[in-house]
């Protein structure tokens, strides 16, 4: 099936690993213009060089200024206004996951705010008059599961998410009739280098491999196998925010999207 990206300009923030990285990818396979962003340059210029991405944009898109600096950066490189655009950079910067709430900063919960929720509401504010004006814009959000079904742990991270999905459904409610859809991908656990590296400590294993941290995890009671019997991977991610970027998806809007295997028990 061809999607119709092709020549499409998608910007994927935390694109420089993970689940961006794997979006980014197969965004340019199938035609898209894409640009690299993520804190860390060498990784970012490495990959985009791999894929022949149109350029990367660097910087914590956790400030406004930064998030402005993104998306101008991006916009140059891309020859045109951003018309794909993935907020996806996050994860907890503050660690908190083993936290119970009543132990968490006011701080803390701000920080993750910053990063899991603000940065999308910046970009979606720097992206969207230029996506009105052509009447096309896709914008997809990456939450958690633990948006919807929080831990008693984290909860600085998990209300952020739970915040963006909220914003999403009232985003894609007011842009009426302008082309654009705004949409929520929930990933369950996704076996990406950044979480084997906090099982490699947290095991005191240095080799580590995802097969022996996905066993580990299970027999502690962090979270059941989910019913399809494996953890995800970020492609399993990015074969849905391809479709959802997709000029196709156009009657998909205001829609949460969980890709977790069936690891959370609700009706959406
Ligand atoms: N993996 C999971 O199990 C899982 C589960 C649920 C939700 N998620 C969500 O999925 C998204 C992607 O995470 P991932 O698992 O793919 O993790 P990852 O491999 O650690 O990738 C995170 C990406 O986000 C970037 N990033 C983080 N904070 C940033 C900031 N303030 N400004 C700019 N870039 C920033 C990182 O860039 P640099 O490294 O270059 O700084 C990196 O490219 C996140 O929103 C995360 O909350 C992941």
């Amino acid at each position: 099936m061809d999607l119709n990206l092709a020549g499409r300009r998608a910007l994927v923030t935390g694109s420089s690993s993970g689940i961006g990285e794997a979006t980014v990818r197969m965004l340019a396979e199938e035609g898209a213009i894409v640009v690299v962003q993520g804190r860390n340059r060498e990784r970012a210029e490495k990959i985009a060089e791999e894929i022949g991405a149109a350029g990367v944009a660097i910087g914590d898109v956790s400030s406004d200024e930064v998030a402005d600096s993104v998306c101008a950066e991006a916009t140059a490189a891309l020859g045109g206004n951003i018309e794909i655009l993935m907020n996806n950079a996050g994860g907890s910067p503050t660690g908190n996951s083993s936290v119970p709430p009543a132990e968490i900063s006011a701080a803390d919960f701000a920080r993750n705010y910053h990063t899991n929720a603000l940065a999308a509401v910046r970009l979606c504010k720097l992206c969207i008059p230029d996506m009105v004006a052509n009447k096309f814009g896709r914008i997809i959000n990456v939450s958690s599961a633990v948006g919807m079904q929080p831990n008693n742990m984290g909860a600085d991270y998990s209300g952020a998410k739970a915040a963006l999905n909220n914003y999403t459904v009232s985003l894609a409610g007011s842009l009426k009739g302008v082309g654009i859809t705004v949409n929520t991908l929930t990933p369950g656990i996704v076996m990406v280098e950044g979480l084997l590296r906090y099982g490699s400590k947290r095991y005191d294993k240095p080799d580590l491999t995802f097969d022996e941290l996905s066993e580990r995890f299970v027999d502690e009671g962090i979270f059941d196998m989910p019913p399809v019997g494996r953890l995800g991977v970020p492609q399993d991610l990015a074969m849905v925010a391809c479709m959802l970027a997709s000029p196709l998806s156009g009657y998909i809007t205001g829609a949460n999207y969980r890709v977790d295997g069936g690891q959370t028990r609700g009706l959406n």
